[in-house]
C-alpha cells in the first residue's frame, strides 16, 4: 500500500495515464482485488474500520448553471422545481439529529434566492439548536467573500467537485460562461478560509479520456482536498447527453481506490450515483477504499424533484429510512457504522 501511495505521490502525467489505462484495460479480476485491498488496508490506517454518516438535505432545485450532463440546469424546463424555507430545512436537521447524524450536508442548485444573508441565518440557525454538529454547504461557486461569511456563520465544510481538470474538456461540459478556472478559485479559496473541502469528478463523463483522469489526479494531489466526490457519470434523458453510456461498473471503484492511495486520509463517499448505477455499487465503493454514506433527508415529496440523473435513487438504504438496512450492510462488510461528526483525521477538533 505504501509502495502505491508513493508512486501516486510522485508521478507524472505519463506515469499515471499508464497505470490508469492498465487498470482499465488489462487489470485481471486478481490485480483489481489488490488494488482495492491496498486502498482498504489505506483507510484503515486513517480511520480505522469506521464508516461516517453524514445527512444529505437537497434544499433547493433552482439553479442558474447549465452544465451539460445535470438534469436541474437551468435549460430544462420539464424539472420540477423547488425551494426549502429555513424552517423545513431545520426540520429536516431535526429529524436527522433524532436518527443520529451529527453531519448535515446542505445541497442544492446555484439558486441565488439563497444570498449570503438567508445562507447566513440557516446555517446559524442549525449551529445554534446543534452546535456539537458539523454543517457542510454544496452550493457551487461563490465570491471569496461569500465564502468567508458562510464560513464566520459556522459553516465546517464545503463540497464543490471540480468534475474535470483538463480545460478542453470541461469546456465540454459546460457552457462557456463556467470555467474552469473559477471553479478551481473557489476550491483554494475555500481552503485558505478554513474549511474542510472536497472536490472530485465523475468517471466516465462524455469525451472523458486516461489523461484528463491523470489530469485530475494530478490536481487532487496539488489540492489536497479534505474530501472527494467520486460517482459514475448517469446520463439522464432531458439533457444533451442522454444518449451517453455510464462507465463500465469496475471504472468507479478504480478511481476510488487510486483517490484513497493518493489521499490516505481523505473521506471518501460511496456516492448515490454509484449505488444507482451498479446494485452492488455501495458495497463495491466501500470495498474500494470508500468511508463515507450520505443518506438523504430531503422531504420525501422533493425527492424525485432533485434529479441529476435518471433513476437516481432515493428510497431503501439510500435515504434516511432505510438506515438499518445501510448499517447492516456496513457491518456485512467488516466496517463500523459512525454517527459522530467525522472530521478529516487534521481538523480532529476538542
Ligand atoms: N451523472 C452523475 N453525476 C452527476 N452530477 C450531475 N449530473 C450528473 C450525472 N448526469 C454530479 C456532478 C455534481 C454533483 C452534485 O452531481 O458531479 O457536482
Amino acid at each position: 500500500a505504501r509502495q502505491l501511495s508513493d508512486f501516486l505521490a510522485s508521478a507524472n502525467k505519463r506515469e499515471l495515464l499508464a497505470l490508469i489505462r492498465f487498470l482499465e484495460e488489462e487489470a485481471q479480476e486478481d490485480d483489481l482485488f489488490e488494488l482495492f485491498r491496498l486502498a482498504g488496508e489505506t483507510r484503515k490506517a486513517s480511520y480505522g474500520d469506521r464508516v461516517f454518516f453524514r445527512g444529505l438535505i437537497e434544499f433547493s432545485s433552482f439553479c442558474k448553471n447549465d452544465c451539460y450532463y445535470c438534469g436541474i440546469r437551468r435549460s430544462n424546463r420539464k424539472a420540477a422545481r423547488y425551494r426549502l424555507t429555513k424552517n423545513e430545512i431545520i426540520d429536516c436537521c431535526r429529524s436527522g439529529y433524532a436518527l443520529g447524524f451529527r453531519t448535515f450536508v446542505l445541497q442544492s442548485g446555484e439558486d441565488m434566492f439563497f444570498s449570503d444573508e438567508v445562507l447566513c441565518g440557516i446555517v446559524s440557525g442549525i449551529k445554534e439548536l446543534f452546535p456539537e454538529c458539523a454543517v457542510t454547504l454544496s452550493v457551487g461557486e461563490r465570491s471569496r467573500e461569500s465564502y468567508r461569511r458562510l464560513f464566520a456563520a459556522g459553516t465546517d465544510r464545503y463540497l464543490l467537485r471540480h468534475e474535470t481538470a483538463d480545460e478542453a474538456h470541461y469546456a465540454k461540459l459546460h457552457p462557456p460562461e463556467q470555467a474552469l478556472k473559477n471553479r478551481k478559485r473557489c476550491l483554494y479559496d475555500l481552503k485558505e478560509l478554513g474549511y474542510q473541502v472536497g472536490a472530485g469528478l465523475m468517471v466516465g463523463s462524455p469525451f472523458q479520456t486516461y489523461e484528463t483522469l491523470a489530469e485530475d489526479i494530478i490536481f487532487l494531489r496539488d489540492l489536497q482536498p479534505h474530501m472527494a466526490g467520486i460517482g459514475p457519470f448517469i446520463p439522464h434523458k432531458e439533457t444533451r447527453f442522454a444518449g451517453f453510456p455510464s462507465p463500465p461498473p469496475k471504472s468507479t471503484p478504480i478511481l476510488l481506490s487510486l483517490v484513497r492511495c493518493l489521499l490516505p486520509k481523505v473521506l471518501l463517499p460511496a456516492t448515490t450515483a454509484l449505488a444507482t448505477s451498479d446494485k452492488n455499487g455501495r458495497e463495491k465503493g466501500l470495498l474500494a477504499g470508500a468511508n463515507v454514506v450520505m443518506p438523504n433527508l430531503t422531504p420525501y415529496e422533493h425527492r424525485k424533484d432533485f434529479s441529476l440523473y435518471d433513476n437516481k435513487l432515493a428510497t431503501g438504504s439510500e435515504a434516511a429510512e432505510g438506515l438499518s438496512v445501510l448499517k447492516r450492510q456496513i457491518k456485512g462488510l467488516g466496517l463500523k457504522p459512525d454517527f459522530s461528526r467525522g472530521d478529516h483525521a487534521d481538523f480532529q477538533k476538542g
